[in-house]
């Protein structure tokens, strides 16, 4: 089956949820979805899809000319398989095609496996955000990558 990368719908968002709650401990709430991709203009959402189901999403803000990935996340079913690193270079595409010079994120700093991809996506660690994470005070590395 091939895996499609598409903007994620208000329809879409039973399907982010199951993601989401599979992903981290403290899951984004189903308004955050809504009011991110109802209401901000400035977000860019996109979810995997594998036939119906949904294997991932990613979400960012295009402000100016940078990017800031809010959340990224593959389903534990679907992990390793390059699904993350697809929604990224769709990320990437649409940036360039919009004026975006570079792309940020936060991650945690025992995150070793998503620091792993971003390192491989090209993305250098900048700075640390000193217990940016609420729900167990820990810090945040930044990243951040050129895209032009
Ligand atoms: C981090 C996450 C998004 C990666 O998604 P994914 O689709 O499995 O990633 P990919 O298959 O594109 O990985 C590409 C490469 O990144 C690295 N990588 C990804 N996950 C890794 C892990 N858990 N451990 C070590 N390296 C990892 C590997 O180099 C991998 O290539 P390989 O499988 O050939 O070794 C996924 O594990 C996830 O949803 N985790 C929970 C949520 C989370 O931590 N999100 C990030 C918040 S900042």
């Amino acid at each position: 089956m091939v895996l499609l990368i598409l903007p994620m719908q208000l329809q879409d968002i039973d399907g982010v949820l199951e993601v989401e709650k599979g992903c981290f401990p403290t899951p984004w709430s189903r308004n955050s979805f809504i009011s991110e991709v109802r209401d901000n203009d400035d977000a860019y959402y996109y979810v995997a899809k594998l036939g119906d189901k949904i294997v991932g999403y990613i979400g960012s803000w295009f402000i100016l000319d940078e990017a800031h990935i809010t959340n990224v996340a593959v389903h534990p079913s679907f992990r390793r398989l390059g699904v993350a690193t697809q929604l990224f270079n769709f990320i990437f595409t649409v940036g360039r095609a919009n004026g975006i010079n570079s792309i940020t994120l936060e991650v945690r700093k025992s995150n070793y496996g998503a620091q792993r991809l971003y390192r491989r996506l090209g993305f250098v660690v900048t700075g640390m955000r000193k217990g940016y994470y609420q729900d167990n005070n820990e810090d945040a590395l930044i990243m951040w990558k050129r895209l032009k």
